[in-house]
């Protein structure tokens, strides 16, 4: 039994999270909390190098089980290298996406469909469930606009080697956003849905409480 406390932070991509995951750490820190922030893919040497392909534009042939195959490799190594050790040394674990991002992006988004990617993460990460997720979805319909617009940015400006994600297409989005939002109502125990247009105060206040919360009940 891990001694420590798994908090994952999800959502898509521009929802603020990596604003919300360094603020909350700050907290933590105030708190007197020994605290190790990661991300996923990436965080470990393997995992940055699985993250270059996975993100890279060039890799545009990549399939969708392998982009899945690659994600849980990716995860694997974090739970091996960083998440299992810190939480057995009793440290609260905050991680930048885990599988609730494979079930939105290639469960939801590519359509693999949730079952494979629970099965996979049963097998994979066994079973290494977070104690608490803080998922940030606004709207569908800004959040959609604003992945509109960085799409017309990036493409202009970046030249063609953004993250292959940003530039799908809405659709694709839109397929991410329902399943987050299927998540959510399936899992109400584990996942704190942050909804609405809420100002970067306020959505670090619900987290300060639903973090409290859940130290209050694993105490
Ligand atoms: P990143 O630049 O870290 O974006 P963000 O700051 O929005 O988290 O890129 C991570 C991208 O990888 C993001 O678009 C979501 C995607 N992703 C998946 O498709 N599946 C996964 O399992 C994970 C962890 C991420």
């Amino acid at each position: 039994m891990s001694k420590g406390i798994f908090i994952t932070l999800e959502g898509l991509d521009g929802s603020g999270k990596t604003t919300q995951i360094k603020r909350l750490a700050d907290w933590l820190a105030l708190c007197g909390r020994e605290t190790v922030l990661t991300r996923q893919p990436g965080g470990t040497v393997t995992g940055d190098k699985i993250r270059e392909l996975l993100l890279s534009s060039r890799s545009t042939s990549i399939s969708p089980m392998t982009e899945m195959a690659l994600m849980f490799a990716d995860r694997a190594q974090a739970i091996a290298e960083v998440i299992r050790p810190a939480l057995e040394a009793g440290k609260v674990v905050l991680c930048d996406r885990y599988t609730d991002s494979t079930e939105a992006y290639q469960g939801g988004g590519r359509q693999l469909g949730s079952e494979l990617v629970l099965e996979l993460h049963r097998i994979i990460c066994g079973g290494l469930n977070p104690d608490l997720t803080l998922l940030l979805l606004p709207e569908l319909e800004p959040s959609l606009e604003r992945a509109r617009k960085r799409n017309q940015r990036t493409t202009k400006d970046a030249g063609p080697d953004e993250n292959r994600f940003e530039l799908e297409e809405e659709a694709f989005h839109r397929r991410v956003w329902e399943k987050y939002h299927e998540i959510a109502c399936r899992e109400p125990g584990r996942v704190v849905l942050i909804e609405g247009a809420l100002s970067i105060d306020e959505v670090h206040e619900r987290i300060v409480q639903a973090v409290e919360k859940k130290i209050n009940v694993l105490k």
